[in-house]
């Protein structure tokens, strides 16, 4: 007999106490990308307790664990992320981080808490479940070296195979009870680059003599503003931003080499292409053109998130099931943020949920990655239910 919705609701709800518990103990000891030592433990901890399988140790402190039903079908799996900000916690609450300049200030700690009440679930409903969820718990999301590509080269989506991924991300625009999804992308890609604009150095007085890289690079930087604005398609959205430029030694010699970094956002894969030719072309153009010459070094950091239609329908509809067609909002746009949730989406058809967890009347309104973050915590009650929901009715449809 396949498990139904009422029980769901019922068991999520018997255990919301405990995650309550869970996201505050996390939430206290907040630990950075690449440093999740004790909130892997913990949650590996969680598992073993459940006699759910799993790996630890997998691309850094990630955990897989895999919940098998009674009989062989396909997989579902989930992703949360477990680590936090450099970001001092202002928040006067008991369970505020007590990390001196850490905190969970992006909601990884609700992430880590629903999936991990989706797994005492759908765990206590093993022997009725056809198929295999998979827990994908991963660390490292905020930094550029992203946690998500490492879990993945160190075999998380093997054995078993998933045939469709879903993560949740708080957000706190959205009032809890709702949640917003998208077809299609859902949020930016993140690159960055280094230009060195070369010229050649002499005195102030006899320009002829050299070639000015002050001059060049404020060239550069101007031909650079008119890629998104006159090169890409306006319906393509990009942003490109120069946010260093070092360079020069005195005021009366000309200088011979200037340095910039930026970085790119585009929200289309084609754009985000485009945009880096565009940007070695005009940079070539403006700077061989003067007389000088450039060096460029460019790094794809985390791809867009592009949603599957038919898995980001599928959740909907359970999240509709879950919280009233009223409370399930399609999104109109994209986010310019990076997710690294896009390396597992690129693999296996997949969907990035917005998950409400602000709530005006209690005063819980603070944006991501502000010092006085919080959520409202029966966030974790939904968020737990639309994944274990998801999970069971994609596993029942054969
Ligand atoms: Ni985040």
């Amino acid at each position: 007999m396949t498990v139904s919705i009422e029980e769901i609701r019922e068991s999520i709800t018997a255990i919301h106490a405990r995650l309550i518990k869970f996201r505050r103990d996390i939430h206290s000891y907040p630990e950075l990308s690449g440093e999740e030592e004790k909130t892997s433990a913990f949650v590996a901890g969680i598992l073993e307790d459940n006699d759910i399988e799993l790996r630890t140790g997998v691309g850094g402190y990630g955990v897989v664990g895999v919940i098998n039903g009674a009989r062989p079908g396909r997989t579902i799996a989930f992703r949360a992320d477990m680590d936090a900000l450099p970001v001092q916690d202002k928040k006067s609450v008991e369970y505020a981080s007590k990390v001196e300049g850490v905190m969970h200030a992006c909601g990884h700690d609700a992430h880590t808490t629903m999936l991990l009440g989706t797994a005492i679930v759908l765990n206590s409903f093993r022997e009725r479940l056809t198929g295999s969820v998979k827990l994908i718990f991963q660390p490292s999301e905020e930094r550029a070296v992203t946690g998500a590509k490492f879990m993945i080269e160190e075999g998380a989506l093997e054995d078993p195979v998933p045939s469709a991924i879903v993560a949740l991300h708080c957000f706190p625009e959205m009032e809890v009870g709702t949640v917003g999804h998208r077809p299609g992308i859902m949020s930016a890609s993140s690159d960055r680059f280094r230009i060195v604009v070369k010229g050649k150095s002499g005195h102030a007085s006899r320009p002829h003599q050299c070639v000015d890289a002050v001059l060049l690079a404020s060239l550069v930087v101007n031909a650079i503003h008119h890629i998104v604005s006159r090169r890409t398609d306006p319906l393509h959205h990009g942003v490109i931003s120069i946010g260093t430029v070092q360079g020069g030694m005195a005021p009366n010699i000309i200088a011979d080499h200037v340095e910039m970094e930026g970085t790119v956002r585009a929200l289309d894969p084609a754009a985000r292409k485009k945009i880096h030719s565009l940007i070695e072309e005009t940079i070539k153009g403006v700077t061989e053109g003067m007389g000088g010459g450039y060096e460029l070094e460019y790094w794809f950091g985390t791809p867009p998130v592009v949603n599957s239609k038919k898995v980001d329908a599928f959740v909907a509809d359970s999240a509709r099931e879950i919280l009233g067609a009223h409370n399930v909002i399609e999104l109109a746009e994209p986010l310019m943020g990076a997710e690294d949730f896009a390396y597992f989406a690129e693999k296996v058809p997949g969907t990035l949920v917005r998950l409400g967890t602000g709530n005006r009347d209690k005063g819980i309104t603070s944006h991501l990655h502000n010092s006085m973050f919080d959520i409202d915590e029966d966030a974790l009650k939904v968020g737990a239910e639309i994944l274990s929901w998801t999970a069971v009715k994609y596993l029942s449809k054969v």
